[in-house]
């Protein structure tokens, strides 16, 4: 069992280490293995734009980088900097980040957990926010 509210904590300490000079929106991610192991990711801003790196996405590397290739979930949330807990909305993940999920989960069983406080939140599979997924080698 995934403890969502768990996991939508970590994602608020994750959100705090943001680096957003451009666009000032805070967001933080937090990705937990089958085996229960949380990987933290905020996003990280460039001045050439290009390099800007989702929260998802960083968390995903990390984990990736350290072995890792079994996910069981992912919380997100994000919002301007300063907004208070439960006043934002949910953040859902762009596309690119949609499809780096899709590389490493299995779709119908991953799942994408949107907070816009510690007990406010969605619960979607990778399925549900990205169908038809383009995958050339079968997993
Ligand atoms: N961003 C994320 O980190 N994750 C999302 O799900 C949506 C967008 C970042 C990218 C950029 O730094 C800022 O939010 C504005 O798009």
């Amino acid at each position: 069992m995934i403890d969502y509210k768990a996991l939508i904590r970590e994602a608020y300490i994750a959100q705090q280490y943001a680096y957003i000079p451009y666009s000032n929106w805070a967001v933080g991610a937090a990705l937990v293995t089958k085996s229960g192991k949380v990987y933290r990711g905020c996003n990280i801003e460039s001045s050439t734009f290009t390099p800007t790196n989702c929260a998802e996405r960083t968390a995903f590397f990390k984990a990736i980088s350290e072995g890792e290739k079994d996910f069981a979930a992912i919380a997100v949330v994000g919002n301007a900097k300063g907004t208070p807990i439960g006043k934002g909305d949910y953040c859902p993940p762009c596309g690119v980040c949609r499809q780096v999920m899709a590389e490493f989960c299995d779709a119908d069983k991953f799942e994408i957990i949107l907070a816009r406080s510690y007990d406010d939140y969605k619960v979607y599979t990778l399925s549900q926010l990205l169908p038809l997924i383009s995958l050339p080698i079968k997993k």
